[in-house]
């Protein structure tokens, strides 16, 4: 049939290897200072393609569900209001080891201490507000995919 010929088993999408994949977010302070063009172009120019990409705001229920794991820690409240205070831009990237190289891209989560060069070095303010998300495992990056995107949704 016409329709079995061309179109993937839903078993097949369903099994999307995140091996090589890891998922990001630009954060409300780097979209609100006009740096989203700038810090897209050094992730694509160190080698990432982009798989699934959203210009989106979390409400602060949402926000508050992604960064769960941090909910005892002092900083939650605050990180769960700045994540949710503005736009964010949601992908999902692709790349040989995606997970660690990104880590590396994007540098310390504190800015002062990230090496020269990383994006956050270049585009973030503080600990709080620095620029970007990187996904810290493998596994990670799958349930953070899926939290924003869709089957449908990813290439
Ligand atoms: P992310 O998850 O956003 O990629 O950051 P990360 O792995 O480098 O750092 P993580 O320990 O997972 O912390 C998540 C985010 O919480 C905020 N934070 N604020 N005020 C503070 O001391 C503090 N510590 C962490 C940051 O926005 C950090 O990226
Ligand atoms: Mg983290």
């Amino acid at each position: 049939m016409f329709f079995s010929n061309f179109a993937p088993s839903i078993k097949n999408i369903q099994k999307i290897d995140m091996t090589n994949r890891t998922f990001t977010m630009i954060k409300p302070d780097a979209t609100a200072k006009g740096y989203t063009g700038a810090i897209l172009d050094q992730m694509i120019q160190a080698g990432f393609s982009v798989k699934a990409m959203k210009w989106t705001k979390l409400t602060p229920a949402q926000a508050g569900q992604f960064y769960e794991i941090h909910k005892e820690r002092p900083f939650y409240q605050e990180l769960v209001d700045f994540m949710s205070s503005g736009p964010i831009v949601a992908a999902i990237l692709e790349k040989e080891n995606a997970v660690a190289d990104f880590r590396k891209l994007i540098g310390a989560t504190n800015p002062a201490q990230a090496e020269e060069g990383t994006i956050r070095k270049k585009f973030a303010a503080s600990v709080g507000e620095n620029a970007v998300h990187g996904s810290d495992s493998d596994e990670n990056a799958g349930i953070e995919g899926n939290f924003f995107f869709s089957n449908l949704e990813r290439f």
